[in-house]
């Protein structure tokens, strides 16, 4: 079995990016550890990151078929993106979105996610902490 974790754009500067937002890990060291979480438990892990929302798009398709699901956090694009929602809505690979800050405490435009009404879930505000969360809400369900 196997996960894709999806991360948009500017994500690619974790922990060079605001730090104080989004803390000092970079995407590589979270991209490690969750590796290692589902490899305990036999299960396996692609990554993508991307700063263009085609990509984005042309992985959510490629995934039909292939993942037990998708593990994304799609940054800015969480806010405007219809085209992202649909590529979500025209596969049957459950998503569960990731926000590494908490989007409910901020600027008024992060608290709405046209994406999230089309995910299994959404989980915010817990740090880097929010992809294992993810992963292992996968795992218990695959049970
Ligand atoms: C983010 C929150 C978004 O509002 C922002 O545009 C990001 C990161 C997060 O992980 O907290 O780039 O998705």
């Amino acid at each position: 079995k196997r996960l894709l974790m999806l991360n948009g754009p500017n994500l690619n500067l974790l922990g060079k990016r605001e730090p104080t937002i989004y803390g000092n890990s970079g995407l590589e060291e979270v991209e490690t550890e969750l590796r290692e979480l589902l490899d305990v438990h036999g299960w396996g892990l692609s990554c993508f990151q991307s700063n263009h929302e085609g990509e984005l798009i042309d992985h959510i398709h490629k995934a039909e078929g292939q993942f037990e699901g998708i593990i994304f956090n799609p940054a800015a694009y969480t806010h405007t993106s219809v085209a992202l929602r649909d590529a979500i809505s025209a596969i049957s690979v459950p998503v569960i979105e990731v926000h590494i800050s908490n989007v409910h405490n901020r600027e008024p435009f992060r608290r709405e996610s046209l994406l999230a009404p089309v995910c299994w879930g959404q989980i915010a505000g817990l740090g880097t902490i929010g992809y294992k969360v993810a992963a292992q809400a996968f795992l218990e369900a695959e049970k």
